[in-house]
């Protein structure tokens, strides 16, 4: 009886143990049959109902049975667990990591940063406003009077009657002025639209900064010297710079800012036309009926405000000349910047 116990014991086990391939397994096994409730204890209780002259030799056989068993698993033991030693050495911690793709900032966004830490630096704070405006904003506190002519310097999309997406991001003055204590001293970038057609110069919307210090007592030499040091900093200190009288609704006197073209230092050449100069900027003294529009008294307070465009400044800064190609998001064009 226990003879052939002992055997189905022996055939069992050896078809389990070749089987087990990791620690969890093992531990069902020694559970199983090696525990104190085991299948192997239970041959002692077996031994039990053999006639006493048999138990020695029983007994032994019992013995022997375990001793081979628990040999076996404490060999499987070790080699699972130096085969799992040995899987962890595989892993060369060492070894860099794998380099994932990494996007680039957009050149728009890069000259933007550009111009806004110079503005900061120089005691700006920034603002940003709604991209769709009303008439009211975007025109009417700007000195548009209705039906003015210079609204056409600005071709609109409407979404309805009186409500437009920004041309410029000028309404932010008024916004700021109307909502904000003096003194004011802000820039105010972001996207502008224009009902125009693409082409490789002009795009249906792009990217302006607008610029406003509203305070007693600011002049006109605070505007030269602001835009001077702007000029300086982000085109290069060896530029030279004019102002030529110029025509904006909201500012009165205004000026355009040119720079010496600093591709070719002035001397001409495809990028400034051949003229040695490129248009950067608009400007002037805020213009009275827009501080009144806003709330504030031309006697009393005064200020200077600007504009210009970023993409074009982009453009002529990385000598690309199709301004399309800043938005068809082809990663082979914006992989270089
Ligand atoms: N808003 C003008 C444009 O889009 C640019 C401009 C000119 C802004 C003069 C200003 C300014 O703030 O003072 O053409």
């Amino acid at each position: 009886m226990l003879d052939q116990k002992i055997s189905e014991l022996q055939s069992e086990i050896e078809r389990i143990l070749p089987a087990i391939a990791d620690n969890d397994a093992l531990e069902k096994f020694r559970i199983e049959f090696l525990s104190r409730s085991g299948k192997l204890a239970s041959l002692y209780e077996e031994l039990k109902a053999v006639p006493g002259d048999q138990k020695p030799v029983y007994g032994q056989k019992i013995n022997t049975f375990k001793k081979s068993v628990e040999t076996q698993f404490e060999s499987l033991k070790a080699s699972l667990q130096s085969s799992s030693a040995s899987q962890k050495i595989d892993i060369d911690i060492t070894l860099p990591g794998r380099e994932r793709p990494k996007g680039t900032r957009h050149p728009i966004t890069q000259t933007l940063e550009h111009m806004k830490s110079i503005f900061v630096s120089m005691g700006f704070g920034i603002v940003y406003g709604p991209e769709i405006e009303d008439d009211y904003h975007n025109f009417e506190a700007l000195n548009f009077a209705p039906n003015h002519p210079a609204r056409d310097m600005q071709d609109t999309f409407f979404v309805k009657d009186d409500i437009v997406l920004r041309t410029h991001t000028t309404p932010v003055q008024v916004r700021v002025m109307k909502n904000r204590p003096l003194p004011l001293r802000v820039i105010m970038p972001g996207r502008v639209y224009r009902n125009e057609a693409v082409s490789a110069r002009s795009n249906y919307f792009f990217h302006q900064v607008d610029g406003l210090y509203v305070d007693k007592h600011v002049t006109f030499a605070d505007l030269k010297g602001t835009l001077v040091t702007f000029a300086k900093n982000f085109y290069g200190s060896d530029i030279q710079y004019r102002f030529r009288p110029s025509y904006f609704p909201f500012t009165e006197p205004s000026l355009e800012m040119d720079i010496t073209c600093f591709l070719c230092k002035g001397k001409g050449c495809r990028i400034c036309k051949h003229t040695g100069w490129l248009e950067v900027l608009g400007a002037g003294m805020v213009h009275p009926n827009v501080l009144r529009n806003c709330g504030h008294d031309p006697e009393k307070v005064s200020g200077y405000a600007f504009g210009m465009g970023v993409d074009r400044i982009s453009l002529l800064r990385y000598g690309i000349d199709d301004i399309r190609i800043f938005f068809e998001n082809d990663l082979r064009f914006l992989n270089q910047f």
